[in-house]
């Protein structure tokens, strides 16, 4: 947790948005832009403004959708995605989709590219083309404190995350499991195809196991996938989950931001560089 107070001016930043209706399915797990800014005026700034339109119009029919806005040129191309986990019905898919699109807006002003993960869905824009493409790199994994050793709680964990990581050959993008007090999730983002699905989220349960076993909750977010579970109640609003704090992150992207090279802003309060490190919080 040392790396924690470096992101204390940026969770006030976010804390200090006006947010009198957000639910839990609204509250940030990470985000992030690209450090390359556009123009303001120019062809791809205008592309980005009805690429935002678009997914906050489709976001209340169907839990994703892709767009491409195609420029004059290629590097006026830009592409974006929304999607929303599978259990959200249709207003609240719309309702966290059109608060990510704001908070996106105002983080990630001017930049080439950003994403940002809600609990609910995940928005994200690029210049290049990322759709259809699977991408495996870990954004963000988060262990809970360890529950000390519980036989049954171990192997309704093993349950739980055997069912999520189950290949039936049926194209299932968002998986729900829980046994008892354990309950575990996964979502792709729906531009992958079932064989893509399928591996990343093998990948990001086997993870999540390694890295958050025997702990009362985890989260591992893959840029196209995410797996997680938690001991409590499989209401996301009941209390087991919503104690659980979860801090929201960004992450400063390099120069595409489906590529690996996601670095964590450091705060200014500690120290007058602004330095990247690899993201690996527990
Ligand atoms: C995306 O934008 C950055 C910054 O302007 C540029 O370096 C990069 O080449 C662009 N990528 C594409 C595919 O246009
Ligand atoms: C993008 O959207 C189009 C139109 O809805 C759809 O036909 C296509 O399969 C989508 N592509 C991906 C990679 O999801």
């Amino acid at each position: 947790m040392k790396a924690l107070s470096f992101f204390f001016p940026l969770i006030t930043i976010f804390c200090a948005l006006p947010s009198p209706s957000m639910s839990a399915t609204e509250s940030l797990v990470y985000g992030g832009c690209s450090q390359f800014k556009y123009s303001p005026g120019s062809a791809y700034e205008s592309g980005v403004n009805s690429l935002f339109t678009s997914i906050v119009n489709s976001a209340n029919s169907s839990p994703y959708s892709n767009f491409t806005m195609t420029g004059q040129t290629p590097e006026d191309t830009v592409c974006g995605l929304f999607q929303c986990r599978g259990d959200l019905n249709p207003s609240a898919c719309f309702s966290c989709v059109s608060q990510a699109v704001n908070q996106l807006g105002t983080f990630c002003m001017k930049s080439t590219g950003g994403a940002l993960q809600l609990e609910g869905c995940l928005v994200k824009y690029d210049n290049s083309t990322f759709l259809g493409v699977e991408d495996k790199t870990m954004l963000l994994k988060k262990c809970g404190p360890l529950v000390g050793y519980d036989a049954d709680l171990m192997t309704r964990g093993e349950a739980v995350l055997g069912y999520i990581s189950a290949d039936d050959g049926t194209y299932k993008p968002y998986r729900f499991s829980g046994s008892g007090n354990i309950q575990a999730e996964a979502q792709c983002v729906q531009d992958l195809d079932q064989g893509e699905c399928q591996d990343c989220m093998k990948d990001a349960i086997g993870q999540l196991k390694s890295y958050c076993g025997g702990a009362k909750w985890g989260d591992m977010y893959l840029a196209k996938c995410y797996a997680r579970f938690w001991e409590g109640s499989a209401d996301p609003s009941g209390s087991g989950y919503g104690k659980r704090l979860r801090r929201g992150q960004w992450l400063l992207l390099g120069e595409n931001i489906h590529k690996a090279t996601v670095q964590v802003l450091e705060g200014r309060g500690k120290g007058k560089e602004r330095k990247g490190h690899s993201l690996t919080l527990i």
